[in-house]
């Protein structure tokens, strides 16, 4: 029976043509859209989180840090979640605005500046001091208003 054999050697073939090129594409829009919002919530609920710590006026030490240790490491790659072809443009739900991708320099400085705001938080996470630790939780969140305030729509 040579025909359903060849029948089952084209699906096979076709199957393989039509996932290659899926699979080396770029991830659609709206998933690299998702991820970074995604990254951003994360960030909230860590801030959060420290916030809750700093107010209970004795942080605990462990949980403070660990918190703190999520925010730096996702504030580290919210960077590359703003590719080209993720704004209002492509079409997709954001509240990025399009200036991100005309004023690129400005955009990677407030990040870098989270980042920057971050790992300093990290080094006082610790040391259960509210005080230190509510200081500079306040440079963390002015980094965030700072962006929001150029970048995000909603703002
Ligand atoms: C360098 C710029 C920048 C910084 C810094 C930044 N954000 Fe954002 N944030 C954005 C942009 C842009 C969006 C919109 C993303 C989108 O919709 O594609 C956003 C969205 C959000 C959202 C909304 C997610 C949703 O539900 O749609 C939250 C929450 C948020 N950011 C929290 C934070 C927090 C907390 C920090 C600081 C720890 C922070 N962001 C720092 C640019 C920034």
């Amino acid at each position: 029976m040579i025909v359903p054999a060849f029948k089952t050697l084209r699906v096979a073939a076709l199957a393989a043509i039509l996932s290659a090129p899926v699979m080396a594409a770029a991830p659609a829009p709206q998933d690299v859209v998702n991820a970074r919002v995604a990254g951003f919530k994360k960030m909230g609920g860590a801030m959060k989180a420290i916030g809750d710590q700093v107010k209970s006026g004795t942080p605990d030490k462990a949980a403070t840090l660990a918190a703190a240790q999520t925010l730096a490491t996702t504030a580290k790659g919210q960077g590359k979640l703003f590719p080209a072809g993720t704004g209002p443009a492509a079409g997709v739900k954001t509240d990025a605005l399009p200036a991100i991708w005309t004023n690129r320099a400005t955009f990677d400085a407030a990040m870098a500046k989270l980042v920057g705001e971050s790992n300093k938080l990290v080094a006082v996470a610790g040391s259960g001091d509210a005080a230190a630790i509510g200081a500079q939780m306040k440079a963390v969140g002015a980094a965030c208003g700072a962006c929001h305030r150029q970048f995000r729509s909603d703002d």
